[in-house]
């Protein structure tokens, strides 16, 4: 039986999901299409992801991973004791175990706008971990956070665990202003450690987003097939094309859906057309040298304190703290 005592809370601060038919109507009634990425990760998406963090082209996750494994002991001593770790996002978590394995911190708190995914994964850890007060808490970490939770823990330091290059979906400055909100959430004498994917040769890049057995083909395909599903729309699956490639002035991957021909779709009783070669943007996926990154941290108020990369380098682990 898990234990469920004082070691385990779960706090829903239940987040303004929004609508997703609004949010959908909207994002392809605007004169250049898109959709939020967020969306991407119904249960088929977030199982197609970990299948595109498998094939031999995306890279991201296997050198995060095995930067983790190889400098674990050294964040560990950077972090320092008694921290309390707040992560943003839980995914299969296998980086976040490594990181408390190594930093044995005394508090563990998950957030996460999704509700139950949010709930396994942070008893299972409770589970693991019999020394960790675990914490969950539902909330969109995309917006300013408050975690009351947080000063009832002991904990020395605050650390926001952000893994996986996520922070490359927000753009430049919307990533800034998102430190920003993590300053202020871990406090004078708090810390982020954040992975970010570098930049690199396009055909690397745009290899990882187009690889061979198409898994990335069909996680970006299968934001329509969840909108026919959840909102009755009538996509024609067959008559959009994934299209991936590095925007290299503006240092992003852009994932598009690429519309084969002139076509109308039917959503919310609205008729929304299509002219062939028409795309829906649905994800940027931003990458930043070493020192872009840093200078992003310190216009948000942090001090770069530290940062792994791994031999050719593909990607980077940074420390930064508080600044003043
Ligand atoms: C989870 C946002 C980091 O941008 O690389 C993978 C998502 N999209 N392949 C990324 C993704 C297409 C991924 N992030």
């Amino acid at each position: 039986m898990a234990q469920q005592g004082p070691r385990f809370a779960f706090h829903d601060l239940h987040p303004d999901t929004g609508s997703f038919l609004d949010e959908v109507v909207a994002g392809l009634t605007r004169p250049r299409k898109a959709l939020p990425p967020k969306y991407f990760y119904d249960e088929r998406g977030c199982a197609l992801f970990e299948s595109i963090c498998e094939t031999p082209e995306y890279y991201l996750t296997r050198a995060e991973t095995a930067l983790m494994r190889q400098r674990a002991g050294d964040m560990a001593r950077r972090l320092g004791p008694r921290c309390a770790v707040v992560e943003y996002g839980s995914g299969s978590g296998r980086k976040t175990r490594i990181l408390i394995e190594a930093l044995e911190p005394v508090a563990y708190v998950a957030v996460d706008i999704a509700r139950e995914q949010l709930r396994a994964t942070a008893l299972e850890f409770a589970r693991e971990f019999p020394r960790l007060a675990v914490v969950a808490v539902c909330a969109d970490y995309a917006r300013p956070l408050a975690l009351p939770a947080l000063d009832a823990l002991d904990a020395r330091r605050r650390v926001v665990y952000f893994p996986g290059s996520t922070v490359g979906n927000f753009a430049p400055e919307e990533a800034a202003g998102f430190l920003g909100n993590v300053r202020e959430l871990v406090g004078p004498g708090g810390g982020l450690l954040v992975g970010v994917d570098l930049k690199k040769p396009a055909a690397r890049l745009n290899a990882a987003y187009n690889d061979k057995d198409g898994v990335t083909a069909a996680f970006n395909l299968n934001l329509l097939r969840r909108i026919n599903r959840e909102l009755g729309a009538d996509f024609d699956l067959a008559a959009f094309r994934h299209q991936a490639f590095y925007n290299e002035p503006l240092g992003r991957i852009e994932m598009h859906l690429l519309s084969l021909r002139d076509q109308q779709v039917t959503l919310g009783g609205r008729a929304i057309r299509f002219a062939a070669g028409e795309t829906i943007h649905t994800e940027n996926s931003c990458k930043y040298t070493v020192a872009e990154f840093q200078s992003l941290a310190r216009g948000a108020g942090f001090e770069p304190a530290a940062c792994w990369t791994d031999a050719e380098p593909l990607f980077s682990i940074h420390y930064m703290v508080v600044s003043g």
